[in-house]
């Protein structure tokens, strides 16, 4: 009799390993949200009787740069854990984070998750299956942030990352990799009593949701204002500023309208500084600003309000004179030096924020584009003054609105007689 017991009771343990990944015995906590063909993010939790382990179940669709869970119904004091593809694509990196607010949350090494059985990268999903055995209580600096494992309706958030063809997927080995801000967020609730039983261990099918439900405030979202700021800075930099120099040189050919544009992108790319210092609040990567895009930027834009000053400088400086100075020559071809700076930063920022090839593509085309059109309109209107015709000489009809201030700011034309038209300071 006590032989046969010690027989069975081998064989059981035999089948019955000490780390299961999947079990049908014990209590669990499905949540699954369905995110359209035939793909879901699927969150599961199974807390071992008389245990503060957490076993949890992490998937979604690897077309998202990331998939978060984090506990709580905001970010602010959240314990998350975020996974994302690792360096080769093969297996996911899972990186435990805490969160202080509407931000990047930080990497935290304090918290203990051990990897188990099915975790990884197969047929477009990502797998995380782990358990954690401190995630019931955490410290936020002077704070300390815990779960309820007694309620029947402790609030999740969960959080997806960029997605779509203008988003480069994050693929790191790094738990402290940058992660950009999500493209789709929301709340959840879990009954956490129905998740406990058992030994400890995850369930064998997710399909069936159970012991959870929605809140109902699954939102769309994107870095709006990372496409404002680039939108601001691109559009007054890369575009506007060198439409004041066809402004001033080919069409309509007046200082008036050169200073009017210079002025408003002046003020358009301050709004896109004034964005870039809230964005830089956004991310760990940017919070010291000390990397190279903000450095360059800031020195760009000091450069900008240098430029306006000097513009401005020359042009009084000729009504007093009617002589060019050193303003004007330095005006005129330090603008285009900061133009050359201010595109290649640009492209610094779009790589910085995992911009997709296609979007760097797009933006390299934009500006041999617009290049082109500007050297090629400078270049016409130079050779035909150079020859003598009316490149840079005024028209008799555009003088009654010019002639009083402007003709007195260093751009009369003394080829032509001193008496209309433009020379180069
Ligand atoms: C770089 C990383 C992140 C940034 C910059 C960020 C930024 C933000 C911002 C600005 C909001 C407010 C949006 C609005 O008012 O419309 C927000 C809300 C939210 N985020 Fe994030 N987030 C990040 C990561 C995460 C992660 C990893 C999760 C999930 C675990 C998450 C979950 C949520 C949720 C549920 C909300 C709505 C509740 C709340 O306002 O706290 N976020 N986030
Ligand atoms: C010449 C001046 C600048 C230009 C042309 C510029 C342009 C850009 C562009 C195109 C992006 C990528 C946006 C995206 O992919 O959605 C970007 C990102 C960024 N810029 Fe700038 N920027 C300039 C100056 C600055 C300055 C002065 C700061 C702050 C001090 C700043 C902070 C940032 C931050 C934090 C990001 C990253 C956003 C993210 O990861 O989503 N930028 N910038």
């Amino acid at each position: 009799m006590l032989i046969s017991f010690f027989f069975v009771a081998g064989l059981l343990s035999f089948f019955t390993p000490v780390v299961s990944a999947a079990s049908t015995t014990n209590g669990a906590s499905i949540y699954n949200l369905p995110l359209g063909s035939n793909s879901n993010y699927t969150f599961a939790l199974n807390i071992p009787d008389d245990s503060t382990d957490l076993y949890f179940h992490l998937s979604g669709p690897t077309s998202y740069s990331w998939l978060a869970v984090g506990t709580g119904s905001e970010m602010k004091d959240s314990l998350m854990i975020v996974a994302y593809s690792n360096a080769d694509g093969k297996n996911v990196t899972v990186s435990p984070r805490l969160s202080s607010g509407e931000q990047e949350p930080e990497y935290s090494s304090s918290l203990a998750v051990t990897l188990l059985d099915g975790t990884g990268i197969a047929n477009n999903t990502m797998t995380v299956n782990g358990r954690c055995s401190n995630c019931t209580t955490w410290k936020m600096g002077s704070r300390t942030g815990s779960l309820d494992l007694k309620s029947s309706s402790q609030p999740w958030i969960y959080g997806l990352g960029p997605t779509g063809g203008s988003a480069r997927m994050l693929r790191s080995d790094s738990k402290t990799a940058s992660i950009e801000r999500h493209s789709k967020y929301g709340v959840f609730d879990m009954d956490m009593v129905h998740a406990t039983g058992g030994s400890g261990g995850l369930p064998t099918s997710y399909t069936t949701a159970q012991g959870s439900s929605s809140e109902g405030g699954d939102k769309d979202d994107s870095n709006w204002p990372s496409i404002i700021h680039a939108l601001c800075l691109g559009g007054a930099l890369i575009l506007l500023f060198p439409c004041g120099a066809i402004l001033l040189r080919v069409l309509p050919k007046s200082v008036r309208w050169h200073w009017v544009n210079q002025t408003i992108s002046t003020c358009l790319a301050g709004i896109g500084l004034v964005i870039g210092f809230y964005l830089s609040t956004q991310f760990t990567k940017s919070q010291s600003c000390s990397s190279t895009h903000q450095i360059l930027g800031i020195v760009i834009l000091l450069a900008i309000i240098a430029q306006w000053g000097m513009g401005f400088w020359h042009h009084r400086l000729y009504k007093k004179t009617q002589t060019s100075s050193m303003f004007g020559v330095v005006h005129r071809y330090f603008g285009f030096v900061v133009i050359l700076l201010a595109i290649i930063n640009g492209g610094i920022g779009l790589r910085w924020s995992y911009a997709s090839n296609g979007v760097l593509i797009g933006y390299s085309i934009a500006v041999i584009i617009v290049s082109v059109v500007i050297i090629g309109l400078l270049g016409w209107a130079r050779f035909k003054t150079n020859r003598g015709a009316k490149g840079f000489v005024r028209q008799p009809q555009e003088l009654d609105e010019f002639q009083t201030s402007d003709l007195s700011d260093g751009y009369v034309d003394r080829s032509a007689g001193g008496s209309h038209g433009y020379d180069r300071y």
